[in-house]
C-alpha cells in the first residue's frame, strides 16, 4: 500500500479545511478539549519537553535523519537542531493555553483549571517555554541548560501538588486534587 506522505496529506487537508471553512463562516470556534489531562501530557507536553532536555547535549551535533522530512524526531527533522529547540519552547508555551481549557483528569475528576495555584503553575510553564525559545535563538548551550532547569521546575511545581500522590493520599484517584 502506498503511504500517504506530507504533500498528499497536505492537499487533502486543504480541501477538507476549505469545505469546513465554508460551513462555519461567521461561527466563532471555541477551544475544546479532545483528550484528558493524562493524554494531553503524554501526547503534547512530554514530547516537547524531551527535546529541551536533550538539547543540553548541544543540538548542533544532532545528525539529521536519512530522510529529515519524515523524521519523528524533531531534532533530526527538516526543522531540526536549534530550530527544533525553539519550536519545543513555543510548543510548551502554547501548551500552557491547553492547560486552561476545562478537561477531565484520567481518574474522571475535572482538572482544577480555575484554582489560583493551578493558574500560577500554568504561567510558570508559559514563562519557561518562552525562556527556552529565547535561549535557543542564542544557540548557547549554557543558556539552554538554564532554560531546561526552568522547564523541569515548572513541571515539578504543578506535579508536586496535583500529580504525585502517595498510596496514603489516595494514589492516582487523588490526582488533580490539592489534598
Ligand atoms: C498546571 C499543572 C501541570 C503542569 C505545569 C505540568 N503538568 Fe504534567 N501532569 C499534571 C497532572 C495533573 C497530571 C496527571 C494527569 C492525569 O492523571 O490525568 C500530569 C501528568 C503528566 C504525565 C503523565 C504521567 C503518567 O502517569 O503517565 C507526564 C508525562 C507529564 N505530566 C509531563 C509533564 C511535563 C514534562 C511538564 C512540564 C514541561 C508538565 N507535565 C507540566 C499537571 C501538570
Amino acid at each position: 500500500m502506498k503511504r500517504v506522505g506530507v504533500m498528499k496529506a497536505g492537499s487533502v487537508a486543504f480541501g477538507v479545511l476549505f469545505l469546513a471553512g465554508l460551513a462555519v463562516v461567521g461561527a466563532q470556534q471555541k477551544p475544546q478539549a479532545h483528550g484528558n489531562m493524562l493524554q494531553m501530557m503524554r501526547g503534547i507536553v512530554y514530547p516537547a519537553s524531551n527535546v529541551v532536555f536533550v538539547a543540553q547535549d548541544d543540538p548542533a551535533t544532532v545528525k539529521p535523519a536519512d530522510d529529515p522530512s519524515t523524521s519523528p524526531n524533531p531534532l533530526a527533522s527538516s526543522y531540526g537542531q536549534w530550530l527544533a529547540v525553539e519550536n519545543a519552547g513555543v510548543a510548551l508555551a502554547e501548551s500552557a493555553n491547553l492547560l486552561t481549557i476545562p478537561r477531565a483528569c484520567s481518574n474522571g475528576r475535572q482538572a482544577p483549571v480555575t484554582n489560583a495555584d493551578w493558574q500560577k503553575f500554568v504561567q510558570g510553564l508559559r514563562d519557561a517555554g518562552m525562556t527556552v525559545l529565547k535561549a535557543a535563538q542564542t544557540k548557547n548551550v549554557d543558556r539552554i541548560t538554564e532554560a531546561a532547569d526552568a522547564v523541569a521546575s515548572a513541571c515539578g511545581n504543578c506535579h508536586d501538588v496535583y500529580r504525585e500522590k502517595t498510596p496514603q493520599q489516595g494514589g492516582v484517584k487523588a490526582r488533580c486534587t490539592a489534598s
